[in-house]
């Protein structure tokens, strides 16, 4: 069977036909063309196909697109505003948090989503949000310093 599905995509409303066994990561990377969500494992383990659906952390290897029928979709594409980086971009940048990068938009997005529902987190509260990601590069201390960068950056004002 297939679908008309409705919803908004980085800030935009969206209308597509897509079958009701598509996933969201292949409706976004294929279908939509927005290759910044990345495939891993492909089955829930790695989170490097993590978006934000209404602010949540979602896996989009494990979710069908047909899930986010009427809901508000963020993938790392929606970050930058008028080609300035985003807190947590910013924070990834300027702390050295990614080293090949494949991880990386996983974790912007797990981290972004952390800081939309708590712009202030404790570090156990970071590591706790990012349990989901795995990063085989950077040992991890990198990424908790870029997203406590990236809390300061959003008390002086940034998004994240
Ligand atoms: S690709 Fe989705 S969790 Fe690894
Ligand atoms: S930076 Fe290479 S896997 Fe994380």
């Amino acid at each position: 069977m297939a679908r008309i599905l409705q919803l908004s995509l980085n800030g935009r409303a969206r209308s597509d036909a897509v079958s009701d066994n598509v996933l969201l990561l292949d409706y976004l990377r294929e279908i939509v063309g927005l290759t910044g969500t990345k495939t891993g494992c492909d089955g829930g383990e790695c989170g490097a196909c993590t978006v934000l659906i209404d602010d949540q952390p979602r896996l989009s290897c494990l979710t069908l697109a047909a899930m986010a029928e009427g809901h508000r979709v963020d993938t790392i594409e929606s970050l930058t505003t008028d080609g300035q980086l985003s807190a947590v971009q910013r924070g990834f940048h300027e702390k050295l948090g990614a080293q090949c990068g494949y991880c990386t938009p996983g974790f912007i997005m797990a981290s972004a989503g952390l800081l939309r529902r708590n712009s202030r987190p404790s570090e156990d509260e970071i590591r706790d949000a990012l349990g989901s990601n795995i990063c085989r590069c950077t040992g991890y201390v990198k990424i908790i310093e870029a997203v406590k960068h990236a809390s300061a950056l959003c008390a002086a004002g940034l998004s994240p």
